[in-house]
């Protein structure tokens, strides 16, 4: 006979999110600890992770550990993948960890440039094929892969954040088409300004940034309310929505204009 609680660790819903640290990973975290999922987070800083880990455990009663990774060192990424396989209740895997870089393409060195194509468009890919993978076998689960509305986007001062962020868009619609007839949803989480770590990382205070911030907690309850509904591209926030769309039929001569000039006006005042 089976009379197990079937809140028991081995029967509670399993959730993977990368760059679970801070900002908008960690609000997943919070999120899904919420409804009950045991997690798996990874990220670098290491105290962080462990603080939420416990905090989630304390709160809700769930099962949270961590793996402490850098996303550019393939053991690292040996090592996360080992876990995925090893995961037997896998229903989500949110690739979120990402950064961005400050300066111009041929100034930035091209370490740290590669580095963004390694975390933002080697290992999402690479998960979500051992994934994949699990999930088709019971034909349920969730890939949230974090983008950006820089994916709408050209930008001369962030050349290649926009080119991976719309990597990971076109990436994630071509998975939606071919998964169309599972239970299995996808989707490219594309949120505006977020405050985050995001940019005090690069060196910049957002109170020095006029622009639309919206928060980690509304940009996650967006993104879930995107996944109930199965939207693959998820733009929270009305301004952030009415810019991609403005950008998907603008000419782009008169987008190009309209950037040339921004920039110029930017660079005068830096
Ligand atoms: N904030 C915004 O305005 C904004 C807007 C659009 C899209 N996004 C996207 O949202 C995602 C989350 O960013 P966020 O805004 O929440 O910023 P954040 O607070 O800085 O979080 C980024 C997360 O990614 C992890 N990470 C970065 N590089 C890593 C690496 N090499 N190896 C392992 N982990 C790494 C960081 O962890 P550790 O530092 O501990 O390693 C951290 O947990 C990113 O993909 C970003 O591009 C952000």
């Amino acid at each position: 006979m089976n009379d197990q609680n079937p809140r028991e660790h081995n029967e509670r819903p399993v959730a993977m999110i990368t760059g679970a640290s801070s900002g908008i990973g960690a609000e997943f975290a919070r999120r899904l600890a919420e409804k009950g999922y045991d997690l798996i987070l990874v990220a670098r800083r290491e105290a962080l992770l462990r603080e939420l880990c416990n905090e989630l455990e304390n709160l809700y009663n769930i099962s949270a550990e961590y793996i402490v990774a850098e996303l550019t060192d393939p053991n690292d990424v040996n090592e996360i993948e080992e876990k995925l396989n090893e995961s037997e209740n896998l229903q989500i895997l949110i690739n979120n960890a990402g950064f961005g870089i400050r300066g111009a393409f041929h100034e930035v060195g091209l370490d740290i440039q590669t580095s963004m194509l390694k975390v933002h468009c080697l290992v999402p890919p690479r998960l979500t094929h051992i994934a994949l993978n699990k999930m088709l076998k019971r034909n349920k689960g969730s890939i949230i892969n974090v983008s950006s509305t820089a994916a709408f986007l050209v930008s001369p001062g962030n050349v290649i954040y926009c080119a991976t962020k719309r990597f990971i868009n076109s990436f994630t619609e071509s998975l939606y088409l071919f998964l169309f007839d599972t239970d299995i949803k996808v989707q490219a989480l594309c949120p505006g300004f977020t405050l985050t770590d995001f940019h005090t990382k690069l060196g910049i205070d957002p109170r020095t940034m006029n622009v639309n911030w919206m928060s980690s907690k509304d940009v996650v309850k967006n993104s879930l309310k995107c996944l109930e509904k199965g939207k693959v591209i998820c733009i929270p926030g009305f301004k952030n929505k009415l810019m991609c769309f403005v950008m998907k039929i603008i000419p782009r001569r008169v987008l190009y204009r309209i950037i040339i000039k921004h920039n110029k006006r930017r660079n005068k005042s830096d």
